[in-house]
């Protein structure tokens, strides 16, 4: 798929995907349906999540969605920014929205999320759509490891009764990734490790599959990886780079080199599980804007 083996290319694979997304918004607005519609909350000026915000509006216009984005002072309260989600709620104009996270330290993620519509949660992080999904019903999977589901799903991975270890509980993508893989269909056998397991290097060595996303880069070496293991590094922290124009390089969570040498497959950063999450918000809000989910 890629040309160059054992490499999981995000890239192109998210560049497929976008064509088929279009293809299906061209059909929906032929048969008379208005384009998706996808709104991004952003409060303050962090550097990382400005950039986030940018490719998600970008990928919004390549695949012929509308998009808003609404940028808020990094001195908004509580309320102000809780007035902003009720008003995307109520606007028919809005098919699903997102408030990008982390929130400066003032502001409650928690009912943020829980004062979006579950109808219009296009990122999965209502407690609805939590259980919806933990429950195995219909629901907006939250896009990182919806990402890494469809990267796994193209490379045609066999996750049947294999081992998988998650390295990370974030609501965002530790947690929903332990739960997604042990699911019907995917049936993995799930560790999800932490900051408190012990004996973390030997579970490793033990899984067919890591996933790792605990944001310390190169946390994952290579002795911890087993021969043939498929390994996704969902890490993407910044690194001062003097030699960059930006400044900056991203590292993941994974000792890169080494790793790949012993891995069957891995992905890299960038160009590995960030772009496939961009693709899981958009087929989110195609799913919205065709009421798919929540009728
Ligand atoms: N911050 C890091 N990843 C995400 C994401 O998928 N959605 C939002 N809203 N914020 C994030």
């Amino acid at each position: 798929m890629s040309s160059t083996p054992h490499i999981m290319d995000g890239k192109t694979i998210a560049e497929q995907v976008m064509a088929e997304i279009a293809l299906e918004v061209q059909a929906w607005t032929l048969a008379g349906g208005r384009p998706p519609h996808l709104a991004a909350i952003i409060v303050g000026q962090d550097g990382a999540s400005q950039t986030y915000v940018g490719h998600k509006v970008k990928a919004c216009a390549r695949v012929g969605f509308r998009s808003t984005r609404i940028d808020l002072p990094e001195e908004t309260t509580q309320e102000q920014l809780l007035r902003t989600v009720r008003q995307l709620n109520q606007d028919p104009e809005i098919d699903g929205f997102i408030v990008q996270l982390p929130l400066p330290k003032h502001l409650s993620e928690a009912e943020v999320i829980e004062a979006i519509d579950p109808r219009k949660d296009v990122d999965g992080f209502h407690p609805s759509n939590v259980g919806r999904m933990s429950a195995g019903l219909p629901c907006f999977l939250p896009a990182t490891p919806a990402g890494i589901l469809e990267l796994l799903r193209r490379y045609q991975v066999q996750t049947a009764g294999k081992h998988c270890v998650v390295l990370g509980r974030s609501n965002i993508v530790g947690k929903p990734m332990a739960a997604l893989l042990a699911q019907k269909g995917w049936d993995c056998t799930v560790t999800l490790c932490h900051s408190r397991t012990q004996g973390l290097e030997e579970h490793c060595q033990r899984a067919d599959i890591i996933v790792a996303a605990l944001g310390v880069p190169r946390f994952v070496k290579a002795h911890m990886v087993k021969p043939g293991a498929v390994v996704i590094d969902v890490g993407i922290t910044r690194e001062p780079d003097a030699s960059r124009a930006a400044g900056f390089r991203l590292v993941g969570d994974v000792d890169f080199e080494p790793v790949r040498e012993k891995a069957s497959l891995i992905t890299p950063v960038p160009g590995g599980v960030g772009a496939m999450t961009i693709v899981s918000l958009l087929k989110n809000t195609l799913l919205a804007a065709r009421k798919e989910i929540f009728r």
